[in-house]
């Protein structure tokens, strides 16, 4: 058959080619690596195995965000839903969309909801999700973006009709304040009178907590955090030996983030073949790989409301560890 007689249950957008993706870890590692204050973007941490590592950490004891977070939503799905009533779910970093499926079951219940956007950076993740999505939500149209949060949140279709664009897991907190700014500018961009953003972030709390759950005694966080070594050099033609670097993970009172990187151990020069460059690490001189931001609820509604954004809900789980909030443009 020539033509398609019903429209397809999924549809997936790919603005993103392989070769940007190489072009653009080319940039962020030779800027990164050329500051008196070195630095490697933290979505780089995210290969296959970095992906597999990142799920182990989430089921690691010391590391409460997943399950708090899964808390919350598997308890306060219905309200999120029936006070949003959306007719489609954006979801912004989708993952596998494992704990988004509370949204989505509350929406099937409450028959409000039609549509799924998972929007995510891994083409091959997205592909896998849509499929398991249309299967288990039968009348889901599933539309997958695939894209990169800082260039492509503009390119995800538009609509009249109702929205909750989500952001979970806490990866709000990978974006130190003004980048996390220009983030949630670019969400409110999309979003019109009516619609809701619904936000996951972990909360500050008591720092020798913070700091278990981002310096595991198994390592698998170390690990983690080593794997970007791995992905630039596999990349990148670099020389990195990931066994002359600490895993660091400390608490930052002022900035309230999670600082997370790697220490050189001794004095040395790693050469990254592809880009011609040979960069010196002294003893002790610091790499750093992500910040994680923990929030205060009266901070962040303002930072929200900075963006105007009113939110209207708070949920956050029984032991107040997490908060997840729904806001709505403000009138
Ligand atoms: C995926 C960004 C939410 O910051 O807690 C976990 C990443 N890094 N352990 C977080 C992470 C080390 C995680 N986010």
């Amino acid at each position: 058959m020539s033509a398609a007689s019903t429209t397809p249950a999924v549809v997936i957008d790919v603005h993103l080619g392989p070769d940007d993706q190489a072009e653009a870890l080319r940039r962020d590692v030779r800027d990164g690596l050329s500051r008196p204050q070195k630095s490697l973007p933290p979505k780089w941490l995210y290969d296959e195995r970095g992906s597999e590592l990142f799920d182990q950490i989430t089921r690691l004891a010391e590391y409460y965000p997943t399950e708090a977070e899964r808390e919350i939503l598997l308890r306060h799905a219905p309200a999120i839903i029936e006070r949003a009533r959306p007719h489609t779910i954006v979801e912004l970093g989708a993952g596998t969309s494992d704990k988004t499926r509370a949204l989505l079951d509350a929406g099937r219940a409450a028959s409000t909801l039609q549509r799924f956007i998972p929007f995510d950076v891994s083409e091959e993740f997205l592909r896998t999700t849509a499929a398991t999505l249309t299967d288990a939500y039968p009348g889901l149209l599933v539309h997958g973006v695939v894209g990169d949060f800082d260039r492509h949140i503009e390119r995800i279709p538009r609509g009249t009709e109702r929205r909750m664009v989500v952001l979970l897991g806490g990866t709000i907190g990978n974006y130190p304040t003004a980048a996390r700014r220009t983030l949630l500018r670019e969400i409110v961009a999309g979003l019109s009178p009516g619609d809701r953003f619904l936000l996951g972030t972990d909360l500050v709390k008591d720092p020798a907590r913070m700091v278990l759950a981002y310096d595991d005694p198994q390592g698998v966080t170390e690990a983690f955090n080593k794997n970007v070594l791995a992905v630039v050099n596999r990349e990148l033609g670099a020389e990195f030996d990931p066994d002359r670097f600490d895993h660091e993970a400390t608490w930052d009172p002022h900035e309230e983030w999670m600082d997370l990187g790697l220490r050189s151990r001794a004095d040395q020069t790693v050469r990254i073949g592809d880009l011609g460059l040979e960069v010196d690490f002294a003893a002790g001189e610091y790499l750093r790989t992500e910040v994680s931001a923990k929030f205060r609820l009266a901070s962040l509604a303002a930072e929200l409301a900075s963006v105007g954004l009113e939110v209207e809900y708070w949920f956050t789980d029984t032991a107040g560890d997490f908060a997840v909030s729904l806001s709505a443009l403000r009138e």
